[in-house]
């Protein structure tokens, strides 16, 4: 919807277990690509190193942009945070990252780093757009940073959502046995694949829906529909960063106790 208001059309391209797959990318004739490599949204997916460059020899074949939406690349947690692709190659690359996840969504406040050709266009649409956000939360945010207030709290958050991933991977453990979770190695949500027992996904969703819970599945945000196997496995998209530990617990207690009717 944001592209299209924008006069954009946007192309919906298939992802394969390395990231955006190539080929259908290549034949798709667009010179822009949107994505988030560090931890795909919403499979969980990381890049890899490889696709990384293919993405960038990519970029430089078609003399075209990657967007790089760097959504929760400060919650990595089992290891050292991957590379952003703009350092990469700061001429194809549009960098963006914003304090929804770190302080608060209703902040409105992120970043752009754009090549830097692009710059005086950008700060003009921008202009014309709203112009500008407003330089007190700035100002503020900036004073934040440089007294290393920021950091400080991004560590509290890496801290927070860490354990509150771990209480939600133990809850699916002790409730729905057998299930996979995967994508949990960075962000602030998981993918959950329920064992076929709990399907079909219709009758799955529509006892949570009876129970007042209210999940999403990972066939909401597909563009097109799954395949005849992914139509029989339930795959949950479940976020935890706003919930403390012990509320998720008891999230999960009544989604089972839902399911199982
Ligand atoms: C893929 C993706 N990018 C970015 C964001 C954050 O958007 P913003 O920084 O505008 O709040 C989200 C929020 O959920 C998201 O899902």
């Amino acid at each position: 919807a944001l592209y299209a208001s924008a006069g954009v059309t946007a192309v919906a391209l298939p992802l394969d277990d390395e990231g955006v797959a190539l080929e259908p990318l290549r034949s798709s004739g667009v010179r822009a690509v949107v994505t988030t490599p560090a931890h795909q949204f919403p499979t969980g997916l990381a890049y890899s190193a490889r696709r990384r460059a293919e993405l960038l020899d990519w970029a430089r074949s078609v003399d075209g942009i990657v967007l790089e939406d760097d959504y929760d690349g400060d919650f990595r947690y089992d290891r050292a945070p991957v590379g952003a692709l703009q350092g990469l190659d700061p001429d194809h690359v549009a960098y963006t990252g914003s304090v929804s996840k770190s302080l608060a969504p209703g902040l409105r406040l992120g970043w752009l780093l754009v090549p830097e050709s692009w710059t005086e266009e950008v700060v003009e649409r921008k202009r014309t757009m709203d112009l500008g956000h407003p330089a007190l939360d700035q100002a503020l945010f900036a004073r934040f940073l440089e007294r290393g207030d920021y950091d400080r709290q991004l560590r509290r958050c890496q801290r927070a959502y860490r354990d509150r991933r771990d209480a939600l991977v133990a809850a699916l453990d002790a409730h729905f046995p057998g299930s996979e979770v995967s994508g949990i190695a960075a962000g602030l949500h998981v993918i959950a694949t329920l064992p076929r027992r709990y399907g079909p996904e219709e009758r799955f969703l529509a006892r949570m829906a009876e129970a007042g819970v209210a999940v999403r599945p990972l066939s909401a945000y597909a563009h097109a529909p799954a395949g005849p196997e992914g139509d029989k496995e339930i795959r949950l998209v479940l976020g935890y960063a706003h919930v403390p530990p012990a509320r998720i617990a008891e999230g999960v207690r009544l989604m089972a106790e839902a399911a199982t009717g």
